[in-house]
């Protein structure tokens, strides 16, 4: 079980308690903006089984993400293999936060700690990131931990839910 510390949050395990929050806030339109069609309850819950799955199977994963000081479940950050059938391969970076944990810089501080244990535990060369072109705010995050991008690998997702959502940027940081 691995579990990271940073000064305001812990990247642990997921635990049943998170499911509500978890559900609820998949569930809402402003957090899959840029994700795609609502989740059911039913599909947030499998999602979570399966997070849980990857975390003790590989080591790494998406990770739960708790405020210490206040113990609330606020979202996911961590480590993934790249989907098959993508234009590159590799160990991507995802983050999903609820609303109320957007605007403290919560991301981009969980964010940091799980590029440190990819480079640093896990050992890759190199991590990816990956959204829509109009997600604006998790492109800021992807350059706050200084990831770079080049237009010219610029991709469509294959199934996007909506058209809106085909269009996607790459970006990418080597381990220094
Ligand atoms: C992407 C996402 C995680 C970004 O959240 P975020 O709150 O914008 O990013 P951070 O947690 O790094 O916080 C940065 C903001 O907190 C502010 N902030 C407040 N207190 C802060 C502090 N103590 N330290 C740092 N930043 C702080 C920053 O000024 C910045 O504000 P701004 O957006 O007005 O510039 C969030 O929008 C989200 O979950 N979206 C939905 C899911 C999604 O799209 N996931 C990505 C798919 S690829």
């Amino acid at each position: 079980m691995v579990e990271i510390n940073t000064e305001r949050l812990i990247l642990r395990d997921w635990q049943e308690s998170d499911l509500p929050i978890w559900a609820a806030m998949n569930a809402d339109p402003e957090v899959r903006e840029h994700l795609g069609r609502l989740l059911t309850a039913q599909e947030a819950a499998d999602s979570m089984r399966r997070f849980q799955e990857d975390l003790d199977r590989n080591g790494f994963g998406f990770w739960a993400v708790q405020v210490r000081s206040t113990g609330e479940f606020v979202g996911f950050t961590g480590l993934d293999r790249v989907d098959e059938g993508l234009p590159f391969d590799g160990v991507e970076i995802g983050w999903r936060l609820a609303r109320p944990g957007w605007g403290h810089g919560y991301e981009t501080e969980a964010a940091r700690a799980a590029l440190a244990y990819g480079f640093g535990p896990v050992d890759l060369p190199e991590i990816l990131a990956v959204t829509a072109t109009t997600n604006l705010r998790s492109q800021a995050v992807m350059r706050r931990l200084g990831m770079t991008t080049d237009p010219a690998e610029d991709f469509d997702d294959p199934e996007p839910d909506s058209p809106q959502l085909r269009r996607q940027v790459l970006y990418r940081k080597r381990r220094d």
